[in-house]
């Protein structure tokens, strides 16, 4: 669980602050920032690695598409009950104003890497896929490949971009496929039960000079402690979610560890930065209130999907308390603690050009 020891000083203005590995914490975000370009291979007609990119990949085949339903949400049938978080229509839409959300965070932009025109990009837990089709109308020269335990996205997609069903905790296969540019990872925190061997077979899988990106957001919010004491439904909240998400092996609230994992993987120039985000519309400054709208948005419409499966399967709950507790929860979001934010923490790293003789095949 994180506590304001993970993390900059909670006091500093409201904005954006930044953390440099190895711990610097600096205001300026493109102060530390090392431009470089990506070797890209000319082959243009090798698009895609094809579904052997791990051995648990599988087309679009029907068995696919039989979703389970519970507790009045829909869930995904590949590798069931491994992910706790709905597939269904409300979700996606949470999900694509995350999306919104993360672009307004970051000036519009899909990412922080210094990369240029990747070849092969990966974009690993892709959901709607909105991210994936985005850089690929971006980039026409990359082929993205987006993968996900769950079929929601689009069947018609710009050329350069394509889904697969895969679970990316599986073994991913090293025969025979491309290695990838860039590797982009973005709300993922309770998807992963071992970060370190996810790390490891990303940088397996990267070509030599090739970026990985992680784009993740605390579960756990922060505010004025008068307001944010043991009785408030928020507290209660965060506090049950991390009890029952690290019970389910998949902690929520992980994105400030993140980094310790990362750098257990033999990755170069890594870099952290911590944006604190703001919730509601109290920021004077007119872009982070606008951003503070959407999340205090997205806030509300995210409880009762997040709770549910951990609530009702782990902490025994019922639906109807489950529903009860997330409406009580929803409210505190919609009238809004004063200065109400959280952190969002950006984590790149570069596989090396030159490996180390024991590193080599
Ligand atoms: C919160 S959503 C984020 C979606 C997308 N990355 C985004 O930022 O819009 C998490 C996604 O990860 C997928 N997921 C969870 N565990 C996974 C796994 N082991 N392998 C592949 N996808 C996974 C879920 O199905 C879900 O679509």
């Amino acid at each position: 669980m994180a506590d304001e020891s993970d993390h900059p000083s909670p006091n500093q203005d409201h904005g954006i602050v930044s953390e440099t590995s190895p711990g610097t914490v600096t205001q300026n975000l493109d102060a530390t920032e090392q431009h470089l370009e990506i070797e890209v291979e000319d082959d243009l007609d090798s698009a895609f690695r094809g579904s052997d990119q791990s051995s648990t990949s599988t087309s679009l085949a029907s068995s696919v598409f039989n979703y389970v339903y519970e507790n009045g949400r829909r869930y995904h049938k590949y590798h069931e009950g491994s992910y706790a978080l709905p597939n269904d229509e409300q979700e996606q839409d949470r999900l694509d104003m995350l999306h919104h959300i993360f672009r307004l965070i970051l000036g519009g932009a899909l990412y922080k890497s210094p990369i240029s025109n990747p070849r092969q990009v990966l974009d690993i837990g892709t959901g709607t896929g909105i991210w994936a089709l985005d850089f690929a109308d971006d980039h026409p020269a990359s082929d993205v490949l987006g993968n996900d335990l769950s079929p929601i996205q689009p069947s018609w997609t710009a050329p350069n971009c394509r889904f697969i069903i895969d679970d990316v905790e599986s073994q991913w296969a090293q025969a025979g496929g491309k290695p990838y540019d860039f590797i982009h990872q973005r709300n993922m925190v309770g998807s992963i039960g071992n970060w370190q061997r996810l790390y490891q077979q990303a940088y397996d899988n990267l070509a030599p000079g090739g970026w990985y990106e992680a784009q993740e957001f605390d579960v756990w919010f922060q505010g004025q402690a008068e307001e944010l004491t043991p009785d408030s439904y928020i507290v209660q909240w965060q506090t049950m979610l991390d009890e029952a998400s690290s019970k389910f092996g998949k902690q929520l609230n992980c994105a400030a560890q993140m980094k310790a994992a990362f750098l257990k993987v033999p990755f170069v120039n890594v870099q952290h930065e911590v944006y604190k985000v703001p919730i509601g519309k109290w920021p004077k400054d007119q872009k982070l209130r606008e951003i503070g709208i959407f999340l205090q948005a997205q806030m509300m419409d995210s409880v009762e999907g997040v709770s549910m499966a951990y609530f009702t399967r782990v902490l025994g709950w019922s639906k109807e308390e489950t529903t009860v507790f997330s409406a009580r929860v929803r409210q505190e979001f919609k009238n809004n603690p004063k200065c109400l934010y959280v952190y969002c923490h950006f984590l790149r790293g570069q596989k090396p050009y030159s490996l180390p003789e024991f590193q080599k095949d």
